[in-house]
């Protein structure tokens, strides 16, 4: 017997002589993704210089980066022995899965594949101390809780983007966000090559890609909706060598991680035109774009597009030996197409309909040619409109209707629809978070998300592959805001992706982000932290209204005042709900026992005459969007001004909506007081006009005209030289739906949405 082994019967022992009395009592290890099964053994191994460790070349990857990690990571050097043994199992059927068995003497990882290990070492490494992530310990010995750990994922896809095209990061922040990717195994990384604001990849063929491409001249300061646009002045860009992206590449399938490079077409062309105008249909100079949005200038279907296209993409290939390459087919406004003379020969010399079913030939020309190499393609959901590609991949990002189209035409499919993947999004309604596109992405939202959409038949469900978390770097100009957009949500990520649903638990899954972020922080990595936050809420129940308070972390409290103080250790705590009578600001924060741990949470309660009254909406709000039902429009809380998701507002997709709100009695309505959302680059329009009807009497339409802000705000006013109000019980209020988003515009072609949120009554 070894040593260590000696060592590790002894600290057994003294485990047993020391519990003999007591029950058993280990804590559940706080691993994420969360694994499908994990039984508590008793007993310790105990990890020092006695230990080894032994595989061969089957396990080479994950056994070197066990060993490196418990090396680098501390003074302890491993020997040659099986103490940390990898076998070969062929029963394991999930080339991914694996179990790890931790016994006193012994650490057996069993798997089919070195991608199973890989990922039994990722969560060993959990089990390790995070002093480990950043060589601080100074233990010369550590105890491992003895346990069993059985584990597969549940998609086979699992992924996380980054756009480098509108803010571009080193080759080491790649690397690190791959690593974080692994970590969490995660086992795809979508890197987003190109767009309008800059040309990111080498192609040696195409020099003026490096030289004029990569750059743009200035940048867009603060957000595209403040007007007038502001730029910089200063020269942006940069790109990666092929060497660089050999190197990205290596890095990343030693850690299982597969790089799908996206070369975006026919659209976001922009910054290639600029360089080689001839690509697109006019011919004409432009200029890399410097600022965001969509562009007309795309492509041009002719044969010297193709030819470059192909060129692009031989060197492409042979860079990434991934099955995937994404040629992006998003966002590619026909207005150019419309008017080019070659555009609308091809038209006719392939016998198409429209510009749509040029898109549909444009994707598949394509297609044909990556097939005949050997390669897959993969495109956003747009490469559906006029037909999609024979072999194509769905990622599907308008929502879920894409994948479901997909899936029911037998093609795969990979979830990433804004309202669950889109990290871009705010996460949290604080009035200092940094500036995001819009949108409004709260934790518990990604970590809600199920990649299924529930349309789909038993048999359909095969094409679903997985899902994505993307990062679109408009308003992430540095690696450490990357940082903060993309954790902790990839790690509610990780969870969707590959834990099983029966496992999951959000209440508990912020236990253990708490946990997790001492690791992050081990790592270097600027995760943002709204575990403290507090929500809110309006109830009204039997002619009583009171709001309630609550947070996920369950073992801190909450103190909050009425007076517009800062709640602080003398505050009172809150114990049940605050009975709500007249208007009233809140203010409250959760406390350990010695200080204030998140944001101060403020909410001003509006209380107006409908509040706790009754709502219908004769339209059910988009299921992404539903926010807190139709009593949210008359909860006296309105909708931040920024974050359009949030619990406040409500969202539908191209419908007509028709309100009503009974006030129980007839009573005198003065004004009243409505906001739409008008943010055009996330497709949502507020309405042209609404119609106000009272008891069936009388309407009057309000027609909205000013329409540049990102709120739209609607006054009605019922004062007129007759009359200081109206008498009625009911108010009914329509509102038609804009219509269809027009030409030039993010999302042209589609249905517009209407956001709508607080109808204060007065
Ligand atoms: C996308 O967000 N345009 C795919
Ligand atoms: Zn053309």
């Amino acid at each position: 017997m070894s040593f260590k082994k000696i060592v590790a019967l002894s600290v057994f022992i003294s485990f047993l002589f020391n519990c003999k009395s007591e029950e058993y009592r280990a804590e559940i290890p706080q691993i994420i993704p969360i694994p499908s099964t994990q039984t508590i053994n008793k007993g310790y191994f105990v990890l020092d210089d006695n230990v080894g460790i032994s595989y061969d070349d089957t396990f080479k990857i994950s056994g070197d980066f066990l060993r490196h990690f418990i090396e680098n990571g501390s003074e302890i050097k491993l020997k040659n022995n099986n103490d940390i043994q990898f076998i070969k199992d062929e029963t394991i059927n999930n080339k991914e899965g694996y179990t790890l068995d931790i016994q006193p003497y012994q650490i057996s990882i069993r798997t089919n594949t070195d991608q199973g290990a890989f990922y039994a070492v990722q969560t060993l490494r959990q089990l390790l101390p995070k002093e480990f992530e950043n060589n601080s310990t100074s233990e010369e010995k550590i105890s491992i809780q003895c346990m069993t750990i059985t584990d597969e994922p549940q998609f086979k896809y699992r992924g996380m983007h980054l756009d480098v095209g509108r803010h571009m990061f080193s080759v080491d922040f790649i690397k690190k966000y791959i690593d974080a990717l692994a970590m969490l195994k995660m086992n795809t990384f979508h890197w987003h090559l190109t767009e309008d604001q800059g040309w990111r990849i080498e192609i040696k063929k195409y020099p003026k890609l490096q030289e004029l491409a990569a750059f743009r001249n200035e940048t867009l300061i603060g957000h595209y909706s403040d007007q007038p646009h502001q730029f910089d002045g200063k020269r942006y860009g940069g790109f990666y060598t092929q060497e660089e992206v050999k190197d990205i590449v290596t890095y990343a399938q030693s850690r299982h991680v597969t790089v799908i490079p996206e070369i975006e077409l026919p659209g976001h062309a922009q910054a290639a035109i600029s360089a080689y105008p001839d690509l697109g249909c006019t011919g004409e100079q432009v200029d890399v774009a410097t600022k965001w949005g969509v562009f007309e200038h795309i492509y041009c279907s002719k044969d010297e597009t193709f030819n470059f296209l192909e060129d692009v993409l031989d060197e492409v290939i042979t860079l990434f030996p991934s099955e995937y390459i994404h040629i992006g087919g998003d966002e590619a406004p026909k207005t150019k197409w419309k008017t080019c003379k070659q555009c609308q020969n091809r038209i006719k010399s392939e016998g198409l309909k429209d510009e749509h079913e040029l898109q549909n030939y444009f994707i598949t020309r394509i297609e044909t040619y990556l097939n005949a190499k050997g390669k897959q393609i993969i495109g956003w959901d747009e490469i559906l409109e006029g037909g999609l590609a024979p072999n194509a991949t769905v990622m599907s990002w308008r929502g879920t209707k894409g994948a479901v189209e997909a899936a029911k035409q037998k093609h795969n499919v990979v979830m990433t629809p804004t309202s669950h993947c889109y990290f871009d999004y705010y996460q949290s309604t604080n009035a200092d978070e940094p500036t995001a596109i819009g949108g409004f992405l709260p934790l518990e939202k990604v970590y809600s998300f199920n990649p299924i959409p529930e349309e789909l038949t038993e048999d359909e469900v095969q094409y679903v592959l997985g899902a994505q978390g993307n990062i679109w770097t408009e308003y992430m100009p540095t690696q450490e805001h990357v940082e903060y957009m993309a954790f902790p949500r990839m790690l509610a990520m990780s969870e969707v992706v590959w834990s099983k649903s029966d496992n999951k638990d959000y209440t508990n899954f912020t236990q253990r982000v708490e946990h997790f972020n001492k690791r992050l922080d081990a790592l270097s990595i600027n995760y943002a932290n709204h575990l403290y936050e507090i929500s809110g809420e309006l109830v009204s129940k039997n002619n009583t209204t009171s709001y309630q308070l609550s947070t996920t972390i369950q073992d801190k409290h909450i103190r909050f005042t009425l007076d517009g103080s800062e709640p602080n250790l003398a505050s009172e705590l809150y114990t049940q709900a605050i009975p709500i009578n007249t208007s009233q600001t809140i203010k409250a924060a959760v406390f350990n026992s010695e200080k204030r741990l998140g944001a101060v949470f403020s909410e001003t309660i509006n209380y107006h005459k409908g509040v706790g009254k009754t709502i219908t909406i004769n339209k059910t709000p988009h299921k992404s969007y539903s926010g807190s039902g139709p009593q949210g429009l008359i909860n006296g809380i309105s909708g931040s001004d920024s974050r359009y998701g949030d619990k406040e507002w409500l969202g539908f997709w191209g419908e007509d909506i028709e309100i009503t709100i009974d006030l129980g009695e007839k009573i005198d309505v003065y004004t009243i007081d409505m906001r739409f959302y008008n943010g055009e680059g996330q497709w949502i329009y507020a309405p042209k006009y609404v119609n106000v009807i009272y008891d069936d009497l009388e309407e009057r339409k309000i027609i909205l005209n000013k329409r540049n802000e990102l709120q739209h705000d609607v006054k009605i006013n019922n004062q007129n030289k007759q009359r200081k109000s109206v008498l009625t019980r009911y108010i009914k209020i329509k509102v038609p739906n804009y219509g269809t988003i027009p030409d030039g515009k993010q999302g042209a072609g589609n249905k517009a949405w209407t956001f709508i949120d607080e109808i204060i009554i007065n």
